[in-house]
């Protein structure tokens, strides 16, 4: 495929979505939401709660709404700045779904055919699964593009999206002659250092859906229940702390530990082996715990905080929602005019 992304000459810009189902835990700070405020201070960001992506599944009736808000919370909970950054819910800016459309009538179905978490999703009976389930990623591609985002945070199991999502922005300028329109965005995946895994089994990844409560800590979770859980958290039987990074290998569990001390700390994994290397756990986790609450603690309970003042939530997505559209429209005025639509 050939590179037109040096012909787009448009200011970077960073979007990014989280779907308002279920509860947000250290997994997601760790993996998404951190670097979310992270680049606020370098770009301007937009960060969605993409509730049309779930209603692709089905959805607690009723809750939605509280769902969103939710999402938003964790948001600002973590330090998305709503005078920095457009947070708002995806429904309510409708340039998403009219991008959508026209996306519609650029992707091809072969694409889509390919997409794994489709596939994942859809299960054996794909035939039952809606039609909005298999153009989640078209949607996707018009929340990244309405707003022509350069640069798009996102987990390893998005990247085929994004692939997606480029194709699309390149077919687009290509069809409609529009040379460097879209810009063709691209992925900031985290790395695999941001993977934090079960605090019940370190081969699985944390997980809001998994039945054991004490393998994650979640937002809401108190400085107490913290505490609690990391030292109940899983080792292994294999001794001391090991001192060098070679000496994770084979044990998941703390290397999982360890990885958290290091991405809530800053402190590189090699520091933290050189301070604990030959300890136990008894004296290693009481510190783990120590700065999980110190870092974590603060984020839960400013997020408890917010969650008591729904109205507050309300009006900061209100803001964002605005700041959004106005971003968009001039996008969408384009794109009309590119495709030539009868318009006055
Ligand atoms: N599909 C993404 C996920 O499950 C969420 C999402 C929707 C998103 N639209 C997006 C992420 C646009 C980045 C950009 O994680």
């Amino acid at each position: 495929m050939t590179d037109t992304t040096s012909t787009y000459t448009g200011p970077e810009r960073v979007f990014s979505g989280v779907q308002p189902t279920g509860k947000l835990h250290l997994g997601n700070y760790l993996g998404a939401l951190k670097k979310f405020v992270a680049l606020q201070d370098s770009h301007e960001c937009l960060y969605c709660v993409v509730d049309l992506h779930a209603i692709t599944q089905p959805v607690e009736k009723g809750a939605l709404a509280d769902q969103t808000r939710q999402i938003a919370a964790a948001y600002l909970a973590c330090g998305i700045d709503p005078a920095k950054s457009a947070m708002f819910a995806q429904s309510s800016v409708l340039a998403h779904v009219e991008l959508t459309w026209i996306f519609n009538c650029v992707a091809r179905m072969g694409w889509l055919e390919r997409m794994t978490q489709f596939k994942d999703k859809a299960g054996k009976d794909a035939e039952r699964a809606s039609v909005g389930l298999f153009d989640y990623p078209v949607l996707m591609a018009a929340d990244i593009l309405a707003y022509k985002a350069t640069h798009v945070p996102v987990g390893d199991d998005q990247k085929q999206h994004l692939e997606l999502t480029r194709d699309i922005a390149e077919r687009f300028n290509r069809e409609y002659d529009a040379p460097g329109f879209f810009p063709l965005p691209e992925p900031l995946i985290q790395g695999p250092g941001a993977r934090i895994m079960s605090l019940k089994d370190g081969t699985k990844k944390m997980s809001k859906s998994d039945p054991s409560d004490l393998s994650r800590i979640n937002l809401v979770d108190t400085a107490d229940e913290i505490s609690k859980k990391i030292r109940k958290a899983k080792t292994d039987l294999l001794g001391d702390m090991p001192s060098e990074v070679d000496g994770l290998k084979g044990r998941p569990e703390v290397e999982n530990l360890v990885g958290i001390y290091s991405a809530l700390s800053g402190e590189p994994v090699e520091a933290i082996l050189r301070q604990y290397g030959g300890q136990g756990f008894g004296v290693f986790k009481p510190a783990l715990a120590d700065v999980t609450v110190a870092h974590f603690a603060p984020i839960t309970e400013r997020f408890r905080e917010i969650l008591n003042d729904p109205a507050e939530i309300d009006r900061a997505l209100a803001a964002g929602a605005d700041q959004a559209r106005a971003i968009a429209a001039p996008v969408m005025d384009e794109v009309r005019r590119i495709i030539g639509f009868w318009q006055v």
